[in-house]
């Protein structure tokens, strides 16, 4: 009998098919049993009735503990109230790999507990989803880039120099010289921006960041678009399509994974452009009105992006932020100049940043001294300065963190359960 799976089963109503996968849940009632089968494309509810089937398959179904592995042959019903739509008939039900004593059992378990086992929990029903979901937002940046006519280019994992600050850097030994794991890939985007005029990467990057919060990971995905001659409204307009595009796609595409999350798609669906806009001047205001002791030149916290963000139902992009708390790279706006191009898109409901992006300082001899201000070296940097030497250019990116996104559009608050195996500070294992 052919093996389907169970995502597929809808197409083989009245066939006789075979399943593959673990028993999720069982219930019984004197000579019927109802197996859950689950295989990672669906649940699947069995029955299997004493009358219909041999000895040998009465008992395994019996003895089938959670998370066995079963192989089970049965006839595809239409069953509406069932997950799925269908059922499974079951003629023959075997049991291939017993469990005994399965760490995660329905009842409660602390976090901790459950991180320790981060790769049982992965079967887990919520978890199961949040990953399919990660998944299509992973496709979605893709396709939305490609379908742009973006280029992507890989950027390199071990790097000579930082991106993003010198304080959260992963230090690793090079043939007797010093490598750094990669923050960002932008800097590396700048030069390919000349080549291909629209890029994109999107991989792993690394920050050794001191602190526990729901927010930080010290390994996270960012995807990070660089196009040539796009200044700083061009690049909010980017940001802004980008992040419909994905929600509304996982809207379309992952209903069932977030109606196991329980989460509000009407929030979701809400997420249209146009996006709010305010400048970083005009958040200090908001926030001083609120009673926040917050001035002109301070970084933004996370409870101020969440009183930030309170006032709107969708993602709002805030700008122009102080030179002095910005990346060395960003241009400075020539009509304030103590304030950056640069933007911060925090998404509604308390999820704080999950864009952070910029116009590029394009002038070579402006960007040689935010180096030297920065007490960053001079050599590590000269190719990055060539692409100001070698027919300058205006040019705009930003960079998405996969994890911030996911967790704000599942509706799950800690960034742990965002990606399938988290590593957090002094947590390493599995
Ligand atoms: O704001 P960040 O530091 O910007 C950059 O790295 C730029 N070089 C990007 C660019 O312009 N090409 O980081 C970008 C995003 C943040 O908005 C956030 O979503 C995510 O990366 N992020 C983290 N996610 C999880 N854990 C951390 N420790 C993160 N740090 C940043
Ligand atoms: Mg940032």
């Amino acid at each position: 009998m052919d093996h389907v799976r169970i995502g597929e089963l809808s197409k083989h109503i009245d066939q006789t098919v075979t399943v593959k996968g673990w028993l999720y849940n069982k219930r019984e009632s004197g000579k019927l049993k109802f197996p859950i089968v689950r295989d990672g494309s669906g649940y699947l509810q069995c029955v299997v009735s004493k009358k219909e089937v041999s000895e040998e398959s009465w008992q395994a179904a019996t003895d089938s503990t959670q998370e066995s592995t079963l192989h089970v042959v049965g006839v595809v019903r239409e069953e509406p109230r069932a997950p799925g739509g269908v059922e499974l008939h079951v003629s023959d039900f075997k049991v291939a790999h017993l469990t005994q004593d399965y760490p995660i059992t329905p009842k409660e378990h602390g976090t901790a507990y459950l991180m320790q086992h981060r790769h049982l929990w992965l079967r887990s029903k919520n978890q199961h989803a949040i990953l399919r979901i990660r998944s299509e937002v992973e496709q979605a940046c893709r396709d939305f880039f490609y379908n742009n006519d973006f280029t992507l280019i890989d950027s390199p994992i071990l790097t000579p120099a930082a991106c993003e600050g010198t304080s959260t850097l992963f230090e690793t030994d090079y043939f007797g010289d010093k490598a750094y794991l990669s923050q960002s890939g932008q800097l590396y985007l700048e030069p390919a921006a000349a080549a291909l005029g629209k890029v994109y990467c999107f991989g792993p990057t690394f920050r050794a960041e001191k602190s526990k919060t729901r927010r930080h990971l010290m390994e996270f995905w960012m995807i990070e678009p660089e196009v040539a001659f796009l200044e700083f409204d061009g690049l909010q307009n980017l940001a802004e399509e980008f992040v419909e595009y994905i929600v509304q796609r996982v809207v379309e595409r992952r209903k069932e994974e977030l109606k196991a999350l329980e989460r509000d798609i009407t929030k979701l669906e809400r997420i249209q452009r146009p996006f709010p806009r305010i400048t970083y001047r005009e958040a200090i205001d908001v926030l001083q009105k609120k009673g926040k002791d917050v001035k002109f030149g301070d970084d933004l916290g996370a409870d101020d992006e969440t009183a930030l963000a309170e006032a709107f139902d969708k993602p709002v992009m805030v700008s122009r932020y102080p030179t002095s708390i910005k990346a060395f790279y960003m241009q400075p706006d020539p009509n304030d100049p103590e304030v950056a191009l640069g933007m911060d898109m925090l998404a509604p409901e308390g999820y704080g940043e999950i864009i952070g992006g910029s116009q590029r300082i394009h002038d070579h001899d402006l960007l040689l001294q935010r180096i030297k201000e920065h007490d960053l070296p001079i050599e590590a940097f000269q190719w990055y300065l060539d692409v100001r030497k070698y027919g300058s250019f205006p040019h705009s990116g930003f960079g998405m963190g996969i994890e911030r996104a996911v967790a704000w559009i599942c509706g799950v608050t800690h960034l742990r359960e965002c990606i399938p195996y988290p590593r957090m500070l002094y947590k390493i294992y599995p």
